[in-house]
């Protein structure tokens, strides 16, 4: 159609997206255009904010590396990553999930281990961590024989991607639930971490006065053919930045229960349930180490 005035131009694109063949491309991107120009006439977008978005938007691509992927990291700061997780587990939103962001640091390759293996490869400071869980079905049977992916950051707040002092996959593995469903994992207790702000989320947060730290956390993978892959993540409840997760994973059903010990190591035990549906390992976000200097 012929555009007369700004009035014509959401249906002058939707019109022409009529003959997308596959249904579900075309219920997406139609309402993704509808949203968009509602959202442009909401705001009343000016010239000089829609270049800045553009610029912003080429901006993400620009930082993503093979050892940083910033579009997720922006995800997760506006929220959508855990509303994606959360509508699509625990029988679709309906009830708590251990289901969480898969976050942007989880790499394939990974050393497999045997149980009560430590993650650590490379000298890591910080306190001894003895991890049990236990993979259940929704009935509270034990699924054995799951393949269970852990990886969380250093106690210096860094993972080993990110680090050159760190060797390669140090505090990451892939265990084996047992028959009782159970695994278990030696490593340290991971710290709290700031996300990086050296690209567009860090002009995001500034923009709005918000803090760039995740609470402290583990990450997992739960894979077992039969049911729906899920990545969790298990949070620290003393950490202070737990309400105010700057990728806004934490839920309630993901707060652990760390028991201090005598000796000044923490043990920490957590049952993940997974539900029947598709298993399927996600995109690894990153596939490299940062390069050396
Ligand atoms: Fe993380």
């Amino acid at each position: 159609m012929i555009i007369d005035t700004q009035d014509d131009v959401t249906q002058a694109v939707l019109d022409e997206m009529v003959r997308t063949p596959d249904p579900r491309t075309k219920e997406v991107l139609s309402s993704l255009v509808r949203h968009l120009h509602a959202f442009v006439r909401e705001v009343k977008l000016t010239e000089k904010e829609f270049q800045d978005a553009i610029g912003y938007l080429n901006a993400i691509g620009q930082k993503t590396t093979p050892s940083h992927n910033e579009a997720m990291l922006i995800a997760g700061a506006l929220g959508v990553s855990n509303l994606v997780c959360l509508m699509n587990n625990g029988e679709k939103g309906k009830r708590p999930t251990q289901a969480n962001n898969l976050g942007p640091f989880y790499r394939e390759g990974v050393p497999h281990y045997e149980d009560g293996a430590s993650l650590v490869i490379s000298p890591t400071p910080g306190p001894a961590l003895r991890f049990k869980g236990w993979v259940r079905d929704l009935q509270g049977k034990p699924v054995a024989g799951a393949e269970v992916d852990v990886w969380h950051s250093s106690p210096v707040g860094m993972y080993e991607n990110q680090d050159r002092s760190q060797a390669e996959m140090n505090l990451r593995g892939r265990f084996a639930t047992a028959a009782d469903g159970s695994f278990s994992f030696r490593s340290v207790k991971p710290a709290g971490y700031p996300v990086p702000i050296d690209g567009p989320a860090g002009v995001l947060l500034r923009a709005q006065k918000r803090h760039n730290f995740r609470p402290a956390h583990l990450h997992f993978i739960l894979y077992k053919p039969g049911y729906k892959t899920i990545a969790s993540q298990v949070y620290d409840p003393a950490d202070p930045h737990l309400e105010t997760d700057s990728q806004f994973g934490v839920t309630r059903a993901l707060i652990g229960d760390y028991r201090r010990q005598a000796d000044g190591s923490y043990s920490l035990e957590f049952t993940f349930v997974i539900e029947p549906g598709e298993a399927r390992r996600p995109r690894p976000p990153i596939t490299e180490k940062v390069a050396a200097a």
